[in-house]
């Protein structure tokens, strides 16, 4: 099967990813956070148990390094059963659909990553199989042409996406099990993260120098870990502890501010501020402005800015907030 890849920064880097598996949580326990989402599917997870049948067909959403994927993992431990990883982009033909659907064993969890860039024509071969169970497949062309209907085993879909919005409602609507919200993690939480990352690598870490880190993780554990690791990286090169005043200095030399804004980031509001008066501009044009990818800035770059209040997004465009203003010690025209 011919996997496209497509340039996305929004996604993880390679450092990154290696980091993903060697601290993907394993058991339940070590899933810090998520709360509400753990125990909706604890109960869909038992339900299905009792009536030893497959659970239904979940979709998980919210910004990249949240812990899509990690839960798909969790859920197929939880039901032992075999998981199939997959990507929207990498089901190019009907084809390859029908092959993978075929083989799953039954029980089997096929997680479908960026499930938002499924083509439409695969998207409507796999309605009748998340509902019935069945693959139609059309052989030959004109009027000779059939259909044959293929029974699969039955299966548990799990689908993940940074993009709710690209998902279609006919396809949301198949996911019977329930379609479930990762949130943003509280400093509290993404501080108990970094402590178990630190101890699985073996890192000596002052708690002080853990808040730190947490302090400007932008809520999210993918973060959290990365930095973890570049600390740990500057502190070894400069033979230091890993202590506040380290994170500090290495964290800086990365060019993360207090709050955990990257350069990107800044940019990002100085770019309405100077080109665009404060906005509102649309996405398309900020993002060419700024020569960056419009996915990156709108998957990435912008849930953060608007989780700390300083960018708006409103119908007609995003705007720099006055909290965002006064960050960059700039003073805010709104306010004038
Ligand atoms: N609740 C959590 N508790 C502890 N660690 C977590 C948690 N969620 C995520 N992580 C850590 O963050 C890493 C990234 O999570 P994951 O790959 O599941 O994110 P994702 O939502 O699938 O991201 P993407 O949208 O980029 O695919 C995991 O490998 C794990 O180390
Ligand atoms: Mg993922």
């Amino acid at each position: 099967m011919a996997k496209k890849i497509l340039k996305d920064k929004s996604k993880a880097t390679k450092d990154e990813l290696f980091l993903d598996t060697t601290l993907r949580p394993a058991v339940w326990e070590d899933y810090i956070g998520q709360t509400n989402v753990k125990k909706n599917l604890q109960i869909l997870l038992t339900a299905a148990k009792e009536r030893r049948h497959p659970p239904e067909h979940i979709l998980f959403y919210g910004p990249p390094g949240l812990g899509k994927t990690t839960l798909a993992h969790l859920v197929a431990k939880e039901t032992q059963t075999q998981m199939k990883v997959t990507s929207g982009p990498a089901i190019e033909k009907i084809g390859d659909l029908a092959s993978i659907l075929t083989n799953l064993s039954p029980g089997d969890i096929l997680f479908i990553d960026e499930i938002h860039r499924l083509n439409k024509t695969i998207e409507e071969v796999l309605y009748p199989a998340m509902e019935s169970g069945s693959l139609d497949i059309i052989i030959g062309k004109g009027p000779s042409a059939r259909t044959i209907q293929l029974e699969l085993p039955p299966f548990t879909l799990i689908g993940a996406t940074t993009r709710i919005a690209m998902i279609s409602s006919p396809l949301r609507s198949r996911f019977s099990g329930g379609i479930f919200k990762l949130e943003f993690y509280t400093n509290d939480e993404i501080h108990k993260i970094i402590t178990r990352s630190a101890k699985i690598l073996g890192i000596d870490l002052e708690k002080s120098a853990g808040v730190e880190i947490a302090k400007r993780s932008r809520y999210t554990p993918r973060t959290a870990n990365y930095f973890l690791k570049r600390c740990r990286d500057f502190a070894q090169v400069h033979k230091k502890d890993m202590s506040k005043n380290s994170v500090d200095e290495a964290l800086k030399l990365l060019g993360i501010d207090a709050v955990g804004l990257s350069p990107v980031d800044r940019d990002i509001l100085h770019t309405i501020i100077n080109k665009f008066a404060g906005g509102p501009v649309g996405l398309n044009t900020l993002a060419s402005a700024m020569s960056e990818e419009q996915a990156t800035i709108e998957e990435f770059n912008e849930p953060y800015l608007i989780q700390l209040g300083f960018l708006d997004r409103t119908p007609r465009g995003r705007t720099v907030t006055a909290l965002g203003y006064e960050h960059l010690g700039l003073a805010s025209p709104k306010l004038l």
